[in-house]
């Protein structure tokens, strides 16, 4: 008897660890209008726990989930109930996470060991903190940092600035890591800085006659609080948070998404006014001290002639509007120049892009970025989806940071000329 209940027991622990190892991420094919009301309600049901790596849009475009292991069961129950297909993008959560954390912690050994900075690994706000300030000592002709302003729990924002020298000059805003948890972006403005120094110190085209004629500013870590957060804990809650980290009238659910919180038909459809949902807008636009900072930069220097924000994943080249499925009067032009972007980008490694504006190409979005900036006068504003498609969605393995930042790369360095070209 006793036999039996041991081995009872070792049956369902291991029954329990086939079932409960991790989270899974659905990827949802919905067929129907019907399908893509069922899957809204999913969606707006912010209690019950899923987390919507992608949105629902329309029956062309799958959408992707991240399914608690709690919930799995009943989630696909639901599905098949429902007639709606799926396919499971990521098995195991988990163990991606796992491999993730270990090479990170395996990394900043060797870092330290052999005292340099290796591009192919993800960092913590520190590191790159310190990179960014490496940077600047190595390039002290070319780079300075400016500090505009603090968080929300009181880090620093900082702003690499290329310049050779003259005052407000035409300039080309980039920043990266507005939501945290698309890792990829920060890693990927990363390589930028280093790049832009090095093709300037070693006279590589284009850059010094970039340089010559504009200032390019670079925001590694939009949203600092947001990212030390996705750092803090292996578990799924942290590491894939995407908001600020403020306080909201909810005390249970904190921070807003920094890309829904502009002045820019703030309020509007395309955003969330429950401070529990990923795309809570906040209370008011501009609410949030991050937005603030960067908004009065680029006000106060007043001669940003681009801007460009990095986000992931979707391989997506868009430009305004979101909030409104009607063309900008730039559309034309904007378009042509996305596309060429695109090809420029897909020549490194053949990664594809879709072009379009924010609205027809993922969704409708107010209080975004690019249509703030667009609407402010900065013609060329553009928003990236960095790699993949989906297939690691926001766990990007590490050694896809260098040819994704790479063929980024490209992509900016041909806008940046075009801007250069086309002075308005
Ligand atoms: C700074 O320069 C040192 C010495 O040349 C070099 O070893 C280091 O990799 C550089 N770091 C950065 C971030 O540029
Ligand atoms: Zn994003």
């Amino acid at each position: 008897m006793r036999h039996y209940i041991a081995v009872f027991a070792l049956l369902a622990a291991v029954y329990c660890e086939e079932v409960f190892n991790g989270d899974q991420v659905l990827r949802i094919h919905a067929e129907s209008k019907k399908h893509i009301q069922i899957l809204k309600e999913l969606e707006r049901d912010v209690d019950f726990g899923l987390d919507f790596w992608t949105n629902v849009v329309s029956t062309e475009l799958p959408v992707d989930i991240r399914v608690p292991h709690a919930r799995l069961y009943a989630i696909k129950n639901f599905l098949k109930e429902n007639n709606i297909p799926f396919t499971v993008m990521i098995n195991n959560v988990k163990e991606l996470l796992d491999r993730e954390r270990e090479e990170m912690v395996h990394n900043a050994e060797m870092e330290r060991k052999t005292k340099s900075f290796n591009f192919a690994a993800y960092h913590d706000l520190d590191t790159i903190y310190n990179f960014m300030d490496t940077l600047v000592a190595n390039h002290s002709n070319l780079i300075s940092k400016v500090n505009i302003g603090s968080t929300y729990e009181n880090r620093h924002m900082y702003v690499l600035k290329f310049s050779t020298g003259g005052e407000k000059k035409p300039a080309i805003w980039i920043d990266a890591g507005v939501h945290a948890r698309e890792w990829i972006s920060h890693a990927t403005a990363v390589w930028l800085a280093d790049r832009i120094a090095t093709d300037f110190k070693e006279n590589r085209t284009p850059v010094p006659s970039i340089l010559s004629q504009m200032d390019i500013y670079l925001m590694i870590v939009a949203n600092p609080d947001g990212y030390v957060f996705t750092h803090r804990s292996l578990s799924e809650f942290y590491r894939f948070w995407r908001k600020s980290r403020s306080a909201t009238s909810n005390p249970k659910c904190h921070g807003v998404d920094l890309n829904r919180n502009w002045d820019a038909e703030f309020g509007g459809p395309g955003a969330s006014d429950d401070p529990c949902a990923e795309d809570y807008r906040g209370p008011s636009a501009q609410s949030e001290i991050e937005v603030k900072n960067i908004a009065n930069f680029i006000t106060d220097h007043g001669n940003f002639k681009s801007f460009m924000t990095l986000h992931s994943y979707k391989q997506l080249l868009m430009y305004p509007y979101g909030y409104v499925g009607t063309d900008a009067p730039d559309r034309t032009e904007l378009h042509d120049v996305a596309t060429q972007a695109s090809k420029a980008l897909n020549s490194w490694h053949g990664t594809v892009y879709k072009v379009g504006s924010i609205f027809h190409t993922i969704e409708q979005a107010s209080g975004a970025s690019v249509d703030w900036a667009y609407l402010r006068g900065i013609k060329y504003s553009f928003a990236f989806e960095l790699r993949d498609t989906g297939e690691y969605g926001f766990l990007l393995p590490a050694d896809q940071i260098v040819s994704t930042a790479r063929e980024t790369w490209f992509a900016l360095r041909y806008i940046m000329q075009y801007v250069c070209d086309h002075p308005y």
